[in-house]
């Protein structure tokens, strides 16, 4: 019999509690360590935990707990590059959260670091893991609806959230929003497409958010709204459309695939709406009914986070991963190109130009 996977959170803010919660809910998983620097953080986490568990204000020592199989990296994305080449030493699985790093160039320091791990690592990716998004790609997968050629995701939500110490309002400390948040939307375009970007044309704004704040004499630099077009490799073009002023939506995010037989579309219902379900339609061209299927989340699993219960089945998918010694579902190598694409789009806005991938060193 397997025994409990055993996890140590470093970083137990919004996420790692996220994290907590959502293990709490699986009776082979456990929490028996954190590390935080913020008491507070502590604080809140501890209250989510009823075994013992042991509390640590360094990394170093949590690094060093034995009893861990898998620690979880939630810090501030701007910390992940120091703290993950100290989770390698330790050799246990990893999963950490997105972005890998708020560089491409780091993230290609941890790939070469990585090289030959003997656990695994794990980029957490919670959008492939939502509900409507993994019955979109089963029925995409099963050629429903031909060869696809089109790809949109539109994001309506509301402004970043505060952080400790309010490290995301600056770009510096995020990679910026195209790679700090947007690298979930074009990782899944990376799995649906099953293919690799060519080239990325973005234009985007801080247009209303966060423009009245200072910190230190410092004003918030981060995009609040973008559209950023991509080609893929093997022709499929996608589009994002992202708007972080638009808190009174009723799906946080619409997704449509197009295929030379006809499409698919669905949502992820808003948090706010308080909806636990959502339609996959889909439209085939010979047609004039289309299918429609509701999918739900057991309202338990939903309540565990803000990410549509996608938290609890990517648990689900790393615990199987460690038990039965599979390869990663999201792997360094998605993390890194995730972010190469974010930052090319952020580069595009800049520049505004077209970016080509091939002038990233992936
Ligand atoms: N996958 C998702 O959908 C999703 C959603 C939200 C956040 N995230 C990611 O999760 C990570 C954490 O974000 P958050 O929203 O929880 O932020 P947060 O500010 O709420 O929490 C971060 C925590 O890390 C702690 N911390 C800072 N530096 C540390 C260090 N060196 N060692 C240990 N702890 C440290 C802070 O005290 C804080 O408690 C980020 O990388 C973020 O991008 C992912």
């Amino acid at each position: 019999m397997k025994t409990k996977i055993k996890y140590g959170i470093v970083g137990s803010g919004l996420m790692g509690c996220e994290h907590i919660s959502n293990i709490n809910l699986i009776d082979s998983a456990e929490v028996v360590a954190i590390s935080d620097s913020n008491e507070n953080s502590i604080k809140k986490a501890k209250n989510l935990i009823s075994n013992d568990i042991k509390i640590y204000s360094n990394n170093n020592e949590i690094f060093k707990n034995n009893e861990v199989d898998a620690f979880i990296i939630s810090t501030p994305n701007f910390t992940h590059h120091d703290i993950i080449k100290e989770a390698l030493k330790t050799k246990k699985h990893l999963l950490i959260e997105k972005p890998l790093c708020t560089k491409l160039e780091d993230c290609l320091e941890i790939k070469k670091l990585s090289t030959s791990y003997p656990s695994v690592i794990w980029v957490a990716m919670e959008y492939r893991y939502m509900p409507p998004v993994q019955k979109m790609i089963q029925e995409i997968d099963s050629n429903k609806i031909g060869r696809l050629k089109m790809l949109s995701i539109r994001e309506h939500r509301f402004p970043f959230l505060k952080k400790v110490d309010d490290w995301n309002r600056f770009q510096i400390n995020t990679g910026g929003t195209l790679v700090e948040k947007c690298c979930h939307f074009f990782d899944l375009m990376r799995l649906i497409t099953n293919s690799e970007v060519t080239q990325v044309y973005a234009s985007g704004d801080q247009s209303v958010n966060h423009l009245n704040e200072n910190y230190n004499g410092k004003v918030p630099d981060i995009l609040d709204n973008a559209f950023v077009i991509l080609d893929f490799k093997n022709g499929i073009r996608s589009s994002l459309e992202l708007c972080m002023f638009a808190e009174n939506s009723e799906m946080q995010e619409e997704l449509c695939v197009v295929g030379d037989k006809g499409k698919i579309e669905t949502g992820v219902p808003a948090d706010a709406s308080g909806k636990n379900s959502s339609e996959v339609r889909i439209g085939l061209r010979n047609s004039k009914n289309a299918i429609k299927e509701l999918v739900e989340v057991d309202k338990k699993i939903l309540s565990a986070g803000q990410h549509h219960g996608s938290t609890y089945y990517q648990h689900l998918e790393f615990i199987k991963t460690i038990n039965n010694n599979l390869k990663p579902q999201v792997s360094i190598n998605d993390g890194l190109h995730a972010v190469a694409i974010g930052e090319a789009a952020e580069k595009s806005i800049k520049e505004n130009r077209v970016v080509k991938m091939s002038e990233f060193n992936l």
